[in-house]
């Protein structure tokens, strides 16, 4: 490019920017002329090639084209009516929304995920809306079973009622997959309850399920308290216990219920535990073979342990939240407390 053909360019570029309609057509602009692959630094790149003599004075006309340019996007930008219309005083403060944070149920659900992770666990997810199958009848649970009487659960006609437990998911699970499975599933589940300090109709449990082929390793009850004591001394603290008490639940057999040496106290008795020393935070057992039939396994060949947490009970207690209710108020005050 010669002198004379730069200056004209320039002319050109000028009368473009003079001419242009609005914000975008000033931006297109800007990247045509001085953006990183614009005209003028293509000019200043190819400046080598320049023959040497002639190359300060080039080099000047080049650099005040750049300024020109960039001058008058700047003015014109300063100048459209976007520009204009804004007349708010530039002095004030910014609106400040505040940090977020997470949610104790949310953390303890995503620790739990995490150090189940640890172990080889998946989260494996299912419906709020379930059917009588996976809630209820795969469980082992009979017709007749309190659990499913219309003042206990939410029904919404014959076959589909709001989940009361997580415990559907093992179903869905053991039906898509084949053994072996390890899988937790956290989510919120729905009881006909009264609220209360320790009762909430809407809550969260997260259920665990592990199956394995009995010929490769029979799963056995020590394998259940030597995980859920992991589990426990990763989320609690390394002074928790973890004791079987033996209950009953239609899908497990045996059945137990689990507690954790009370974090408050270390086990000597206060009000958190209500003096017995530990508190109790899920329910779990052995695989009971009718649920395996149900869901197409061979009893005689898969052997597994299932559990279901409370999270408000873990939530609560890692926490030392006394009522329930606190962790539905969504009061900045409690929650950032935790924080
Ligand atoms: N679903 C039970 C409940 O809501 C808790 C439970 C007990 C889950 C034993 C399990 C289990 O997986 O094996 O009370």
């Amino acid at each position: 490019m010669t002198l004379a053909e730069l200056e004209a360019a320039k002319a050109v570029s000028l009368e473009e920017i003079e001419k242009a309609a609005d914000a975008a057509a000033l931006e297109a602009l800007r990247v045509k002329y001085v953006g990183r692959n614009g005209s003028i630094p293509a000019l200043i790149k190819a400046m080598k090639d320049v023959p040497k003599e002639e190359r300060p004075a080039f080099g000047k006309a080049v650099q005040a084209w750049k300024a020109e340019v960039e001058a008058s996007l700047a003015a014109k930008m300063s100048s459209s009516p976007a520009a204009k219309a804004f007349e708010g005083d530039l002095t004030l403060p910014g609106r400040w929304f505040g940090l977020g944070l997470r949610h104790p149920l949310s953390r303890v659900i995503e620790e739990t995920a995490a150090i189940f992770g640890k172990l080889g666990f998946t989260v494996a997810d299912g419906p709020e809306l379930e059917n009588k199958f996976n809630n209820f009848t795969a469980l082992n649970t009979p017709a007749h079973h309190p659990s499913q009487d219309r003042t206990d659960t939410f029904w919404f006609g014959e076959d589909c009622l709001l989940r009361t437990q997580t415990s559907p998911v093992q179903i869905r699970t053991m039906l898509g997959n084949k053994p072996p499975v390890r899988v937790i599933c956290p989510g919120r589940t729905y009881r006909r309850d009264t609220t209360d300090a320790t009762h909430s109709a809407n809550f969260h449990q997260i259920e665990g399920l592990y199956v394995d082929e009995t010929a490769s390793k029979p799963v056995s009850l020590a394998d259940l308290k030597s995980v859920l004591s992991y589990f426990a001394k990763e989320m609690m603290g390394d002074g928790v216990t973890v004791r079987f008490r033996p209950h009953f639940f239609p899908f497990t057999e045996p059945s137990v219920e689990v507690d954790f040496s009370c974090h408050v106290c270390k086990g000597k008795g206060c009000p958190v535990c209500k003096k017995s020393g530990w508190i109790e935070v899920a329910g779990a057992g052995m695989v009971d073979p009718r649920v395996f039939k149900h869901v197409g396994y061979d009893p005689e060949k898969v052997s597994g342990y299932a559990f279901g947490f409370g999270v408000e009970r873990i939530a609560m207690i890692k926490y030392g939240i006394p009522d329930i209710r606190w962790l539905y108020e969504n009061d900045l005050r409690f929650l950032r407390q935790l924080g």
